[in-house]
């Protein structure tokens, strides 16, 4: 930490006017933010919980046996490299830069860099696909909650194949034909997940996404750590497989696949999904800073702390769990038969056969529930932050509203999801759309605010100098890497997709699921054309001028204070 950290006791400024911000800000939608980040530790563990999610520690694993293990994770971190860090900088200084304006939304943030009157409107973007996912995340993010209960109750104990699992899996989800729950069981554990978040979220950033954070990175990392020890500690299976095959798998150098564009795409995928780039929610979090703050070296520890999680911790949990007890072939089979299989069915069966296995099992899923709230959260705050800075909106009311929002909305997915609802969404919002918000962040703060501009940004208040050579990398490797990977989607899954000559999850298209995959496509441009509405009303409504950019927030001193 630097000198001037130290001296303010935290790297994090103090915003002025925290004691009642929503009182104010009813009166004037322009007025200071009034919110936020604690402190610096404080604030790292919520960027860090935005970024570790369920990403780190069940698409990871699923998309390393997919692709090869050894294969993906050269891939992985030259994506990490030039794409996933560089980014990490450029959402963070576009927010903070955003915040001088007052802006933690894609639409002010493009127009704070970018003066023409189709930025604002290009920003949709980063409204669409953050509520989109924030849906289908948390509805996932209930399965964890349900599991943490079962496996605390021992309520799947006796099911001990795979087959049964999943079939334990389905029936839950309300798919197939058998009925281990009630059918209002998953309506119950989506509800109350919702509730979680949606009440963090109202207490706002300080006091309700950071206190969180506080309370559940901690928790997560200690119960990642005693489940990689339980699994590593597993004797040999009666194959002789051991966790150590498991690790060797996906970290034993291989080239094989090296050749593979789709191993390429992959890892660039699981880079943005994991770090959470290319959604604007990392920029609404960096908007609460001042100018004053360090975001070089906190963008960093936030990658890093999510790396450790993803790599070290999410590598070693479920990948060497199912070799051991299923071989590599195996723990491919399943990671290729579904995207949950793996972290629900597999693990469970595993734990069936552990000491202490019904406490490890609600470990596990409980670590999973951790790392999803944190993120769950983080995907509506540019929502919120839209509909408070532009409207006026109070912060409890707009939680609650959106809540609302995503209740209903999140009804369809548990009602339609056999019928491809979510995979649809999942494709579009959460894997094509990041790397179109992405795009758009870089070619907004580093081709049209200016490479110059943009490095400058990143440095003010910095407590280190990044290397000059990831100047160059910004500028023109991670636009071009983006702009290869957007085409080469577009060619190979976007379009096959969109013409429905391929499923969104894999597979042909399946004629009795049509309706349901136009349904999600209307409901996600139902919900872009009203954003796009709003984008306009908001300013028309405060007067902005494309022009002549938004009008400036002074930032005020210490003294000012409130
Ligand atoms: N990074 C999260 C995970 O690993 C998922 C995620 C993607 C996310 N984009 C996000 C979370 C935006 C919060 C905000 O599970």
């Amino acid at each position: 930490m630097s000198p001037r950290a130290d001296e303010a006791g935290t790297g994090v400024s103090p915003r002025p006017g925290s004691a009642d911000p929503d009182r104010r800000e009813t009166e004037n939608a322009r007025t200071r933010a009034g919110e936020a980040w604690g402190t610096r530790i404080g604030l790292i563990l919520a960027m860090a919980g935005n970024a570790v999610g369920l990403g780190n520690f069940l698409r990871f694993p699923t998309q390393a046996a997919n692709n090869g293990g050894g294969s993906f994770m050269i891939t992985y971190f030259a994506a990490l490299l030039l794409l996933g860090i560089p980014l990490m900088w450029i959402e963070w200084g576009l927010g903070r830069n955003g915040g001088r304006y007052r802006k933690g939304h894609l639409p002010g943030l493009l127009a704070a860099v970018w003066r023409h009157p189709a930025a604002k409107y290009l920003g949709v973007v980063g409204l669409v696909i953050p509520m989109a996912v924030m849906v289908y995340y948390t509805y996932i993010e209930s399965w964890t909650l349900a599991y943490a209960f079962f496996s605390a109750t021992g309520d799947y104990w006796g099911r001990e194949t795979q087959d049964a699992m999943v079939g334990y899996l389905r029936s839950f989800q309300g798919v197939g034909e058998e009925r281990v729950h009630g059918v209002l069981t998953p309506f119950l554990f989506f509800t109350v997940t919702l509730v979680v978040n949606i009440w963090v979220v109202s207490k706002g950033v300080a006091a309700g996404i950071e206190r969180l954070a506080r309370i559940a990175m901690p928790t997560l990392f200690i119960l990642a750590v005693l489940l990689a020890i339980a699994v590593l500690l597993q004797p040999p299976s009666a194959g002789g497989d051991t966790p150590i095959r498991g690790l060797q798998f996906i970290y034993g150098p291989d080239f094989s696949r090296l050749t593979d564009a789709s191993v390429w795409l992959a890892s660039a995928g699981q880079i943005f999904f994991t770090l959470s780039v290319g959604m604007g929610s990392l920029a609404a979090y960096a908007s609460y800073l001042s100018r004053r703050d360090d975001i070089a070296l906190n963008g960093l520890a936030t990658a890093a702390t999510n790396e450790t999680a993803e790599v070290v911790l999410g590598g070693t949990i479920a990948i060497p769990a199912a070799v051991t007890f299923f071989g590599v072939s195996g723990a491919v089979a399943i990671a290729q038969s579904g995207s949950f299989n793996l972290g629900f069915a597999t693990m469970s069966v595993v734990f069936q056969q552990m000491a202490g296995g019904q406490l490890l099992g609600t470990a596990w899923f409980g670590l999973l529930f951790f790392a999803g709230i944190t993120s769950s959260v983080a995907m509506l705050t540019p929502i919120l932050a839209f509909l408070r800075e532009e409207f006026g909106v109070r912060r409890e009311w707009a939680a609650w509203g959106l809540g609302g929002i995503t209740f209903v909305l999140g009804l369809l997915h548990i009602i339609w999801l056999e019928h491809g609802f979510l995979d649809e969404w999942d494709y579009w919002a959460g894997t094509f759309g990041l790397v179109v918000v992405a795009l758009l962040e870089v070619i907004a703060f580093v081709w049209i605010y200016g490479p110059a501009n943009a490095w400058r940004s990143i440095h003010e208040g910095a407590d280190i100098r990044i290397p000059r050579f990831f100047k160059f990398v910004i500028t023109y490797v991670t636009p071009v890497y983006l702009l290869i990977i957007l085409v080469w989607w577009g060619a190979t899954d976007a379009l096959p997709i969109l013409g429905l000559s391929r499923a969104a999850g894999g597979g042909p298209v399946v004629a009795a699921t049509l309706p349901y995959i136009w349904a999600a496509r209307a409901a996600l441009l139902g919900m872009a054309m009203v954003f796009l509405v709003l984008i306009h009303w908001a300013w028309r409504r405060n007067g902005y001028d494309d022009r002549a950019g938004l009008p400036e927030v002074p930032e005020l001193q210490g003294g000012d204070r409130a």
